[in-house]
């Protein structure tokens, strides 16, 4: 479904043998298998994006993604964006580990909540006056209302071409009694370590939202439709099991 060959290497060898020491109960190996269905899909749309002609992707959020690294397209461009804290500290471990830098990957460092996006991406290089195609996982949920809008409003404004990919938390009054459970403790864990979810949405807001801040044509593709799509006809039994999240796809 998504083969990542640096994934091991970039945590480091402590948080990989932690990583397979830890047992995989049906909540976790669901929330493990999401993340692994949001790249693959999101990768998916980019590949759409270059063979229509776009030239950039911008990694919101990027964590320690490690699509740069891959990078199996010679005229892609890639930019990532991250807070800059979170940036620097993948910048040292992509030091540590080795990996090197690719010569196509520029970062770009923005708070979403106190800068914006386009004068981050601008000031690294990107050209808006290009199409450009963005990922932006596991992020939206974490910030406020004012700059996911701000951030997607810039893209929304961008020549068309290109687009965005993003995961979403949906509105607790919109989830069945389990998964509102399964949302409550993954909450807690979350605000635990200090990053508390704070933007849900849901459907149909969304959309409207979406088409509001200049996007023609969306795709909003839940737990059933993945399983369908990615994880048909599998023998481990991996599969989505909440409907927490959603993926969101918006072109321009
Ligand atoms: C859960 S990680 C997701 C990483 C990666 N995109 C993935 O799919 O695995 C959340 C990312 O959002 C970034 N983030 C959270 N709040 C942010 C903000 N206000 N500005 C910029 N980045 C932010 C964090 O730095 C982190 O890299």
């Amino acid at each position: 479904m998504f083969d990542d060959p640096f994934a091991m290497r970039i945590i480091g060898q402590d948080a990989a043998a932690a990583t397979e020491s830890k047992a995989d109960g049906r909540v976790s190996s669901s929330f493990r298998a999401f993340m692994a269905v949001r790249s693959r899909y999101s990768e998916d749309e980019l590949a759409t994006a270059v063979s229509r002609g776009v030239r950039q992707y911008v990694v919101l959020g990027a964590g320690l993604d490690t699509f740069a690294w891959r990078n199996p397209y010679p005229e892609l461009r890639v930019f990532e964006v991250d807070f800059p804290a979170t940036q620097h500290w993948k910048r040292q471990r992509v030091a540590n580990v080795g990996m090197g830098h690719p010569e196509s990957l520029t970062f770009a460092p923005v708070d979403f909540e106190s800068q914006t996006l386009a004068e981050g991406l601008i000031a690294a290089g990107f050209d808006p006056q290009e199409p450009a195609y963005f990922s932006w996982l596991g992020v939206t949920m974490y910030l406020t209302r004012e700059a996911f809008e701000s951030s997607v409003g810039f893209i929304g404004k961008l020549t068309s071409g290109g687009g965005v990919t993003f995961d979403y938390a949906v509105e607790r009054s919109e989830l069945g009694i389990f998964e509102r459970v399964a949302l409550d403790h993954l909450a807690r864990k979350v605000a635990s370590v200090g990053e508390p979810f704070q933007l849900f949405f849901r459907q149909a807001e969304l959309a409207d939202t979406m088409r509001r801040l200049g996007f023609a044509e969306l795709e909003d593709v839940g737990r059933d439709e993945l399983n369908t799509r990615y994880l048909a006809g599998r023998t481990d039994g991996l599969k989505l099991r909440g409907g927490i999240g959603r993926l969101m796809r918006a072109r321009r």
